[in-house]
């Protein structure tokens, strides 16, 4: 039996946490939010006692220590719990500074702890289902990706100087570290390798006074350093709207857009592989012209699926296993957040 106490309870964390006290083998024992009146929402959710202090847990009855506070608390939280002696898991960004995600890792490896990262894309099985596509080479080479993150604070008007999203240094920058990030670590993922080099944009242009950092930013990147790397285009927003993402290989594409809109083309061939073609979320479309279908994304609270990352992190502490997105994966995630930035301000191309 795992054992958990989640801290941070009652921002974004309210939405997933629905679900945290039916997870086969967990244990929710404690639930830490500084906003004393909504944490005790969580003991009508399964979980056993609230507190407003972080050193609640830190208690001997708690393995595993969930942490969904704003990014600048993350650190200081993550490195006193593994140093009492629990596992970590962190929401994106790991932390707002690098020299902090270092203290992590660092404080993880000294204690024999396991730290990883909650990454909310990888609930969806339509993107597990997309990876095997592409490991057995149904796209051919992936030769570039495309992928946009905007939410429209601006707009909806949502934030004020209070909230530490205001405050660039809090969260070590804008909307690029804010959004992007899930789909830096995503794309790295699919295509199998990690992000080398970087050319970014980024401007706070509509939301001065309301975020900190940039509220618009686009990057170019390199996968890897070969002569055949393949190359993507990042770009977030708080002004402008809409998600998608897109994959396009020498023999075909993907393309996900708003409301699990999908566009598929596998080129005309027929599909020859030692396996056999079955890919029931991609509507088992083995060649011919592209198709669009739609499919819907589960609720990020719904613990049923095997994918669920509250479930696969509690299973790999479970296993020995390392989790599936680790706390250093976390750490250069962030690492080509800053390389963004850094090229935005010397106006040239930054190694990760
Ligand atoms: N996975 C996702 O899709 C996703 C979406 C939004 C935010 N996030 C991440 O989740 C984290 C929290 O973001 P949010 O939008 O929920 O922020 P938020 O400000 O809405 O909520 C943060 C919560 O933490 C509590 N809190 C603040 N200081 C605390 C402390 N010292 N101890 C305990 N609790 C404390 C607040 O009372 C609040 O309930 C951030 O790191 C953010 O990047 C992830």
């Amino acid at each position: 039996m795992i054992r958990v106490a989640l801290v941070g309870a009652c921002g974004v964390a309210s939405a997933y946490r629905q679900g945290y006290a039916r997870i086969p083998n967990v244990q929710w024992k404690v639930a830490v939010d500084v906003d004393g009146e909504k944490v005790k929402k969580c003991l009508a959710e399964g979980c056993q006692r609230v507190s407003t202090k972080f050193e609640d847990a830190l208690a001997d009855d708690v393995d595993v220590v969930d942490v969904w506070t704003p990014n600048h608390l993350h650190e200081e939280q993550a490195v006193r719990a593994l140093e009492a002696g629990k596992h970590v898991l962190l929401q994106k960004p790991i932390t707002n500074t690098l020299a902090g995600a270092d203290r992590i890792v660092a404080t993880a490896r000294r204690m024999n702890k396991t730290a990883g990262m909650y990454m909310t894309l990888y609930n969806n099985p339509l993107l597990w289902e997309l990876k095997e596509m592409i490991q057995q080479g149904l796209f051919g080479e992936i030769q570039n990706t495309r992928a946009r993150n905007a939410y429209p604070f601006q707009r909806h008007n949502t934030l004020g100087p209070e909230n530490w999203r205001s405050d660039q240094a809090k969260v070590g920058g804008g909307c690029f570290i804010q959004l992007s990030i899930h789909s830096i670590n995503l794309l790295q993922w699919l295509v199998g390798r990690r992000v080398t080099e970087v050319m970014g944009y980024a401007a706070n242009q509509y939301s001065q006074g309301m975020v900190g950092g940039e509220d618009v930013a686009i990057a170019c990147v390199k996968y890897g350093n070969d002569n055949k790397s393949p190359m993507g285009i990042f770009d977030a927003s708080y002004a402008a709207d809409d998600v998608s993402l897109e994959i396009y290989g020498t023999r075909g594409f993907f393309k996900l857009e708003r409301n699990g809109e999908i566009t598929l083309s596998l080129g005309k061939n027929p599909y020859q592989a030692d396996k056999p073609f079955s890919f029931p979320m991609m509507n088992n479309m083995a060649s011919g012209e592209p198709v669009r279908f739609r499919r819907a994304e589960p609720h990020d609270s719904d613990v049923s699926r095997p994918c669920n990352q509250h479930r696969m992190f509690f299973t790999a502490i479970q296993e020995g296993r390392p989790p599936h997105v680790t706390a250093e994966d976390g750490r250069h995630d962030l690492a080509v957040c800053m390389a963004v930035y850094e090229s935005s301000r010397i106006g040239r191309a930054v190694r990760v």
